[in-house]
Formats: structure tokens, C-alpha cells, sequence
């Protein structure tokens, strides 16, 4: 099968680290508010502009482009339309051309009250309008195609520009947001560039059903804050935690997954965030803020 490999939410966060990674495959992007020219890399890339919830828009735009495969990344966390609607759009569009389909979910479809990291057995019951919106796509996707991937997967962070954990994190070390970090809210946080590069294999691969993607370390938020500071090389003696009990927060506290199915399959390795934010000089954080 010819046709290139269709990135939707290509300005995202993780869409323009997968146009960014080479593989030597023709690619096409979709982008709805962000022009995607202010982009870094992303040479080559056939973009479209795409609303997600005009379901004949995407079918159009996907007829037109034809792709092989599809990773879907668009959604927007206060949007059941974009995150819903729109993964059930694009899931029918690609399988009206026969294009693989691999689908980005969150660990968010738990409640966190598992006590260890889940498994893809594990029964979904999200407590937020965000994770139910992602739990009720994974199921509307499996429907509209059998054959698509659903991969879930925890905090995104790494790469340029930095994360929202990273610049929160930071803000707070030096002492310009008063944010506080849950002690007893734990997840898995991965790399950009790991899940990026698991992607693209999974691209490759048959398989099918759900798939965990994420990081090898639980890691409770406050002390994630004081690695992505110290990857950002400032002090994070400043940071401060909170708990979600303390704050009467209706809040997923353990959303831990565990990928050793997905390590069985990859040949990408999925870094713990202590190892993958570990020292990084020189990145676009600490300079910007005046750090060696
Ligand atoms: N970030 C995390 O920590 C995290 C954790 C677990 C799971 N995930 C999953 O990973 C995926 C990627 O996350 P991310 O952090 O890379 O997201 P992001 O940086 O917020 O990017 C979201 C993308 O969706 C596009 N988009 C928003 N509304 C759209 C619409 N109506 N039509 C078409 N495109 C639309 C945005 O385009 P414009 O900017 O051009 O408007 C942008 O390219 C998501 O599916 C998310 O559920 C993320």
C-alpha cells in the first residue's frame, strides 16, 4: 500500500514530534488553529486545515490524501465534540479507504483506584468529562474498525516546545505561579521522542485492541515537578505539595499504566522521566530562563 502516513493534530505537542522523526515515508498533517509555517521541522509535510467535528470535511479530506495509516492525536481536553465526535469521524474515514488506524486514548479512562499500574485488561471508569469522553471514543473507534490500535498513554513530556508539566513545574520553582503539586496523585509519564518513535512502529505492526504506552516510572506529580525543574536546571527547593484528599479534588489519584506488553513489541524504549528528563543542559527552558 502506497499513500503517506496522515498525522491529525499535527501542531500538537506529540503530532509535531511524529512529522519531526524522518521514516522515509511521505507525510500529511492536519492543523485547526495553529499555522503550522511557525512550526520548527516538519519539512515535506502536506498540511490541511480540519475541523474534526465536520464528520464530511474529514471524510473528504481523507478520500483526497488516501493515506495508509492514520495516528489521530487531535483532540482538545474540554471538547467532547473534538475528543469524541471527531475520533469517530477520522476512525470512519480511514476505514472507508482502508488506511490503518492507530488511536490516542489517556490513562485518564481509570479511576485511579486500582492501587497498582493497569493493564489493558483492565475495566475503564473514568471520573472526569475528559476521560469519559476518551473511554466512550475507544469504544465508538474498536466498533467503527476492529482492526485499530488504541493506545493509551499518560503525561507527554520532553521535547521543544517544553510541556505544560514542565513549564508549570518551573513557574512554580521560581516562585512565579503559586501552583502546588499532588503527593498522592501517581502516573507514567513518557517522552515525546519515545512515544513518537513507538508510534511509528506500531504504524508497521498488526496489532490490534489496546495498547499501553508510557513510561517505566510512577512518579507522584510533586516529584515529577521537582525532575522536569531540575531537567530545566533550576531549584526546585521551592516547589510545593499538596494532596488531592487535602483538596477535596474529584480526581483520579493512581493512573499508573503498566507497558510490558507494549516492551514486548517495540524495539523503542520507554524511559522512565527520571532517566528521559534526566540532565539536560542547554535545553530551551534553561536558556530562555537564563540557565546554564
Ligand atoms: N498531553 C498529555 O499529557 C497526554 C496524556 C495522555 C494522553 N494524551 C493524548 O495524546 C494525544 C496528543 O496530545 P498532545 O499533548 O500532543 O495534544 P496538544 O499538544 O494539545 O495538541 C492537540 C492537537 O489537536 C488539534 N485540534 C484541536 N481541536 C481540533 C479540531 N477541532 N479539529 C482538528 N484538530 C484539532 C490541535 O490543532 P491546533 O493547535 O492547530 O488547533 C493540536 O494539533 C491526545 O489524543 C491526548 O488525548 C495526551
Amino acid at each position: 500500500v502506497t499513500g503517506p502516513l496522515l498525522v491529525t493534530g499535527g501542531t500538537g505537542h506529540l503530532g509535531s514530534e511524529l512529522l519531526r522523526q524522518p521514516r522515509g515515508m511521505p507525510l500529511a498533517a492536519t492543523w485547526n488553529r495553529t499555522e503550522p509555517e511557525r512550526r520548527e521541522g516538519a519539512q515535506g509535510v502536506e498540511w490541511l486545515r480540519l475541523d474534526v467535528r465536520d464528520a464530511d470535511g474529514v471524510r473528504r479530506a481523507v478520500e483526497r490524501i488516501r493515506p495508509r495509516a492514520v495516528v489521530h492525536t487531535a483532540y482538545r481536553q474540554d471538547s467532547r465534540e473534538v475528543t469524541f465526535d471527531g475520533a469517530v469521524a477520522v476512525a470512519r474515514a480511514a476505514r472507508a479507504v482502508d488506511a490503518r488506524l492507530v488511536h490516542l486514548s489517556t490513562d485518564l479512562v481509570f479511576d485511579g483506584e486500582k492501587g497498582s499500574p493497569y493493564t489493558e485488561s483492565d475495566e475503564p471508569n473514568p471520573v472526569g468529562d475528559y476521560g469519559r469522553a476518551k473511554a466512550d471514543a475507544e469504544v465508538a473507534v474498536r466498533e467503527v474498525d476492529p482492526g485499530a490500535l488504541l493506545v493509551r498513554t499518560s503525561l507527554i513530556v520532553g521535547g521543544a516546545p517544553p510541556s505544560r508539566p514542565e513549564r508549570d513545574a518551573v513557574a512554580a520553582a521560581e516562585g512565579r505561579s503559586p501552583m502546588r503539586f499532588f503527593r498522592d496523585e501517581l502516573r507514567s509519564p513518557v517522552h515525546v521522542s519515545d512515544l513518537a518513535a513507538a508510534l511509528l512502529e506500531l504504524v508497521e505492526l498488526d496489532e490490534a485492541g489496546i495498547l499501553h504506552v508510557a513510561g517505566v516510572d510512577g512518579i507522584d506529580r510533586y516529584e515529577l515537578a521537582q525532575v522536569c525543574a531540575r531537567a530545566h536546571g533550576v531549584d526546585p527547593a521551592g516547589i510545593e505539595s499538596a494532596t488531592i484528599a487535602e483538596s477535596g479534588l474529584d480526581r483520579a489519584r493512581d493512573c499508573r499504566l503498566a507497558s510490558d506488553r507494549a516492551r514486548g513489541l517495540l524495539h523503542t524504549r520507554l524511559r522512565g522521566v527520571r532517566e528521559a528528563l534526566g540532565a539536560a543542559p542547554g535545553s530551551a527552558l534553561a536558556e530562555r530562563e537564563g540557565h546554564p
